[in-house]
């Protein structure tokens, strides 16, 4: 190497992602191998629950200190550090220089701290762009990276998280109608879906912000040996199927009905595990009681949808939304923690807001 390719190389800079959170209609539940799913997952992506990540590089130096710092919405989190250290030594096969530089990283949440939103999914793929931007700087090339690499990346971070690095509508797992999709990335499918929806809004209604008695990766495990676990595979198959039809047909009958299948067989699922246990709340089943009525009487298409948790996401079409808000905010405001609830809609995807480099 040449002493002016050596100069090249950017001995430090720093880019900045936003990434979008994002809430299965058919869910991931059960991993196998390395992070990847046994069963195929079919998501929207949101547009206002979102991770800001700015990840300063520097080379390491002899005289100069090595250690990772992280800071979570302004204080410094090194709890935090374990995982993105796991994380980081996970990425160094894909990205072999990563081990001669050092990172500073802040991160923040456009959803209050704590609110119940789950933020695996946007921060982790908010952070595998930023590191996959500078991999691509450091070898010289734009700092827009690959997406299918990014998702594979982010994928190691947070299974969910592999879904948020495109906008709209993302498959992740093998499924034998669809040709390119993978247990390794998620693919987009905004191609093969009908108007009616690509412009979905989701209230996301805080029931309560108390740290869950059994966390996801947890929940997952007791998929391994779960008595459920063949019917569960074949199931979220079928609905993949189904889902990915009423998606390209515009069908929200037929969207409503799986969705609410999804979320409750998820549910159901941890009920039914070895040991078994119960994340939804009194106050989640009254709002699925008040949003099956309020569907019956009304003909509205508002369908309910669950993480793993017991707060409720409620998908509608935007043009009916001015009178289910109404009803949103007047019949389940008082059910909602604080009577918070954050009302999102489906985004575009990730943005690459800025990046410096020392020599640009
Ligand atoms: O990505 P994880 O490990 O946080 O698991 C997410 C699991 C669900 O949110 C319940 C479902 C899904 O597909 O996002």
């Amino acid at each position: 190497m040449s002493s002016n390719q050596i100069n090249a190389i950017p001995s430090k800079g720093k880019v900045t992602w936003i990434a979008p959170s994002n809430i299965a209609i058919v869910k991931y539940w059960g991993k196998q191998a390395l992070q990847e799913p046994i069963n195929p997952s079919l998501s929207l992506t949101l547009n206002n629950a979102k991770t800001t990540t700015t990840v300063e590089f520097e080379r390491i130096s002899n005289n100069k200190s090595a250690q990772i710092k992280l800071w979570f919405n302004g204080a410094e989190k090194p709890e935090f550090l374990p995982k993105i250290n796991r994380f980081i030594e996970q990425l160094t096969p894909f990205f072999p220089s990563i081990k001669n530089y050092y990172f500073t990283i802040h991160t923040s949440n456009s959803f209050p701290h704590s609110a119940g939103i789950a933020s695996s999914a946007s921060s982790m793929s908010a952070f595998a762009l930023c590191l996959l931007s500078i991999s691509n700087i450091i070898k010289g090339e734009s700092p827009y990276p690959d997406l299918k690499t990014a998702s594979t990346l982010a994928r190691l971070g947070s299974g969910s998280a592999c879904r948020s690095v495109f906008g709209g509508w993302n498959l992740w797992g093998e499924h034998t109608q669809i040709a390119e999709s993978s247990n390794a990335y998620a693919i987009n499918l905004n191609h093969q879906i009908h108007s009616n929806f690509m412009d979905v809004k989701d209230a996301i209604l805080i029931i309560s912000s108390d740290e869950k008695s059994v966390g996801s990766s947890a929940g997952h495990e007791l998929m391994t040996n779960h008595w459920f676990k063949q019917s569960r595979i074949d199931m979220a198959i079928e609905n993949t199927s189904n889902l990915i039809n009423a998606l390209s047909v515009g069908d929200w009958e037929q969207f409503i009905a799986i969705t609410e299948h999804e979320a409750l067989t998820l549910h159901g699922l941890m009920m039914s595990s070895n040991s078994g246990y119960l994340l939804l709340k009194p106050n989640t089943l009254l709002a699925i009681e008040a949003i099956r009525r309020y569907r019956l009487e009304t003909g509205a298409n508002i369908a309910f949808t669950l993480d793993a948790g017991p707060n409720l996401h409620i998908l509608y079409p935007n043009k009916e939304s001015e009178k289910i808000e109404v009803w949103i905010n007047s019949h389940l405001r008082p059910l909602c923690e604080n009577q918070f609830i954050l009302f999102d809609s489906q985004g575009n995807g990730p943005e690459l807001i800025n990046y410096s480099h020392n020599n640009q």
